[in-house]
């Protein structure tokens, strides 16, 4: 049964259906002011605008739908992220995992969701300011490079901030691990800003020019903010913490996860042929000294591997991939446990992928119901693939799913 509704009026109309609670439950984590991806939209408080990333989901949706679904713990984000999840859950005071296969996700998730105190983060601000005095020495001594730069970095970067940049990563590999984890996920945080890279998603370029001791400058800037981030941060936790587990696991696979089952999954798997974690990363990877075979193996929905398919190829590429997650997650769940996903409709050429109608098929054939569903029109702004969605709009969904009860042989 459908039902139309326009919840809060931020974000328009939501179409629920299925069980009653759960799709209110659902349509109401989906009734947000819409947010874009930059870190400074107001959306992304606190940690959650400290660092880009891809299809982050929206932190007010994430925290309704640990509320609703997650509160018993631990909760399970298989395809964690940045860690927006974990950092809700965090706030919620509940215990959480979170497994990606992006390495630079491991390490976004793993920052955001460690608590420090505040000396930590005053000797956060001290080292960045150390690394940052050597990185202005060596420029004023014309240094040079500590090393031969990538034909992609000169490519990217204007000669004096690759090596103001070079400067900061020997200052870097000088600090103590949790400080040197942090300051690198800063330098990373910073990295296409100071690049002719136009944006994180795309391979065009721009032309670039910044002054001398901008990049080192930004560097410490940056390292403030995320201390002023996590400051309120802090003031949003509960008197417990709750446990935080970040894992780089194949969420198709989930072989690294402790015995115990997980209470609920609520995660949002990557949007079908949109993205392209691996080449959207390479600069960070590559700077950060991440190793990205485990991910250039196994990413799922790369819009690479969709690029070459027919829609039919796509769809069932697609469904294969989904199945092969839907039966990882169900070993790991309490029988009746919600296995909640946010997931938006995507295209392959001009025809369009419904998340939900392959959700609700893939569900069920892995031993899944389908409890309910809430969705909202989404702008679809892609010339190429815009023609997919002439008939009905790209909706964003969320859906939970329930593991099925396994019918015992005497019935
Ligand atoms: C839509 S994003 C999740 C964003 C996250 N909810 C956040 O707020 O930052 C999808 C994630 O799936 C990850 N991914 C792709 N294939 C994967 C796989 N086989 N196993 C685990 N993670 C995978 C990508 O690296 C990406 O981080």
């Amino acid at each position: 049964m459908k039902r139309r509704r326009s919840l809060t009026h931020v974000g328009g109309l939501i179409e629920s259906t299925g069980q009653h609670h759960d799709a209110d439950l659902l349509a109401q984590a989906l009734a947000v002011a819409p947010a874009t991806d930059a870190d400074n939209d107001p959306a992304r408080s606190h940690v959650h605008g400290f660092h880009t990333y891809p299809a982050r989901l929206h932190p007010l949706t994430a925290a309704r739908l640990v509320k609703a679904f997650g509160e018993e713990g631990p909760i399970l984000d298989p395809f964690c992220g940045s860690g927006t999840v974990l950092v809700e859950a965090l706030i919620a005071g509940v215990p959480s995992i979170g497994t990606d296969l992006n390495p630079l996700a491991i390490r976004l998730a793993a920052c955001k969701t460690r608590v420090r105190t505040a000396t930590e983060l005053e000797q956060l601000i001290a080292w960045a300011s150390v690394c940052a005095i050597q990185a202005d020495e060596r420029r004023y001594a014309k240094a040079g490079a500590s090393r031969r730069f990538s034909p992609a970095d000169v490519a990217l970067f204007e000669p004096h901030v690759l090596l103001e940049l070079d400067s900061l990563r020997l200052g870097l590999a000088a600090c103590e691990p949790p400080v040197r984890s942090d300051l690198e996920l800063v330098l990373s945080a910073i990295l296409v800003k100071l690049s002719r890279k136009a944006g994180d998603t795309t391979r065009r370029t721009r032309p670039r020019r910044l002054p001398g001791g901008f990049a080192t400058r930004l560097f410490v800037e940056k390292t403030r903010e995320l201390a002023a981030r996590f400051t309120v941060l802090n003031r949003l936790l509960p008197p417990r913490r709750a446990p935080v587990t970040v894992l780089l696991d194949d969420a198709t696979k989930l072989e690294r996860l402790p015995p115990t089952p997980v209470a609920a999954i609520i995660t949002s798997p990557p949007y079908v042929a949109t993205y392209d974690y691996l080449a959207h990363h390479e600069l960070r990877l590559r700077w950060l000294g991440l190793d990205p075979a485990l991910l250039a193996r196994g990413e799922i929905g790369s819009r690479t591997a969709y690029a070459r398919l027919t829609p039919a190829a796509a769809r069932q590429r697609w469904q294969k991939e989904l199945e092969r997650f839907f039966q990882a997650a169900g070993p790991v769940m309490k029988t009746d446990a919600p296995l909640v996903l946010v997931m938006a409709d995507s295209a392959v050429g001009t025809v369009a992928l419904r998340a939900d109608e392959l959700i609700a098929e893939v569900g069920r054939s892995s031993g899944f119901r389908l409890c309910a569903r809430a969705s909202q029109a989404r702008p679809h702004f892609h010339g190429p693939t815009m023609a997919a969605f002439r008939n009905r709009p790209r909706y964003e969904h969320a859906i939970v799913l329930r593991k099925a009860t396994p019918i015992s042989p005497s019935h």
